[in-house]
């Protein structure tokens, strides 16, 4: 049991959503305090008043802000104003009410959707500034960055123990495959499945198949950022990643053959590749947390194939890709 978390109170934004049910499951793993998981169906967290009496029934002596609105290009085009506001305002509220009741730490959760669209990589967390985000995901990005100033800010101001972490995409069994909001992996995950059952010769993905992209299993993630709370007590942004950066192609190649798809790939570049180039430099978190990631991509996305299979089939009609 990490000593610094045992018999806290800690509180879990988006505890049930995917990256939230890893951490919960860790936590509960390594802490015998009391895990306080608000649903948005009882407590809309974009709201201040909602947010207060979240605090109210919770308590909590330890804040993991996980709550987001997330989603893959599709969704973050439709939805630039909601996801910029939602994000925004949730952070807002939860971080100055956890100030307003001295909550000993409070983390929050960014996404490497924050960086520049042109940025050297491996991505540093100093370079997040030199540059505006990929237009498609910005409103969310630039929403994750400001929640990194208003930590860093508070520290500053008040003494307040916030930590930000930044992680890669994330992927694994349990993942979003919802046609309209999924990520790259499972909406390739989703077609090619649904390709090999049917015996389609050829499946079409989003954009140009050049862009690359680099992804950690959940569960990684999810230790990581129990390590983090733990025994992280400063304001310096840290990656969470596994340095390997992959192309969109092969990725897709790699997970036809996990799906047993043997048609062909073509790619439909009238839609956008989104950000260039992703890949993370991970030293930070290595020196400070100690941390690596566990599970290599084929292991991990065999892992999803094999849960997304044994899952419900349902009706497929969409091609979507790319976070
Ligand atoms: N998935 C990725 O690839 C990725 C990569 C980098 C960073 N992140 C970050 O990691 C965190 C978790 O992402 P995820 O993929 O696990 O997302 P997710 O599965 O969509 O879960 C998000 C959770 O947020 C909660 N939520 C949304 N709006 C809310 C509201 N208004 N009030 C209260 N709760 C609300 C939902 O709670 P209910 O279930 O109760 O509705 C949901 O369980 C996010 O901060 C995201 O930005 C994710």
């Amino acid at each position: 049991m990490s000593s610094s978390l045992a018999g806290k109170r800690i509180c879990v934004t988006g505890g049930a959503g995917f990256l939230g049910r890893s951490v919960c499951a860790k936590l509960r793993a390594e802490s015998d305090g009391e895990i306080f998981i608000p649903r948005s169906s009882e407590y809309d967290l974009t709201q201040a008043g909602d947010v207060e009496r979240m605090f109210d029934a919770a308590c909590p002596e330890v804040v993991i802000h996980l709550a987001a609105e997330v989603g893959g290009i599709g969704i973050n085009r439709k939805r630039p104003g909601r996801f910029c506001y939602a994000n925004l305002s949730m952070g807002l509220h939860l971080i100055e009410e956890s100030r307003r009741r001295s909550v000993e730490k409070f983390v929050q959760v960014g996404s490497v959707c924050a960086y520049p669209k042109f940025c050297d990589v491996p991505f540093r967390e100093e370079d997040i500034w030199n540059g505006y985000p990929e237009e498609t995901n910005a409103p969310y990005g630039v929403a994750k960055r400001a929640l990194g100033v208003l930590i860093e800010s508070y520290r500053a101001e008040y003494g307040f123990n916030g930590i930000y972490l930044i992680p890669v995409n994330l992927y694994g069994p349990g993942d979003n495959f919802d046609a309209e909001t999924s990520h790259v992996i499972p909406a390739l995950i989703r077609q090619f499945c649904h390709a090999a059952s049917n015996g389609y010769k050829s499946v079409q993905c989003w954009g140009s198949g050049n862009a690359s992209r680099e992804f950690l299993y959940v569960d990684d993630a999810a230790e990581a950022l129990v390590r983090a709370t733990a025994i992280h007590n400063d304001s310096r942004p840290i990656n969470l990643g596994t340095c390997r950066e992959i192309k969109i192609a092969d990725l897709a190649a790699l997970l036809a053959e996990l799906c047993e798809y043997t048609g062909e790939i073509t790619w439909d570049a009238t839609m956008p590749d989104g950000q260039p180039r992703r890949c993370l430099d991970t030293t930070r978190a290595a020196t400070l947390l100690d941390w690596q990631p566990r599970v290599d991509l084929e292991e991990g996305l065999q892992r999803t194939v094999s849960w997304w299979r044994s899952q419900r089939k349902q009706p497929i009609k969409e091609v979507c890709t790319a976070p």
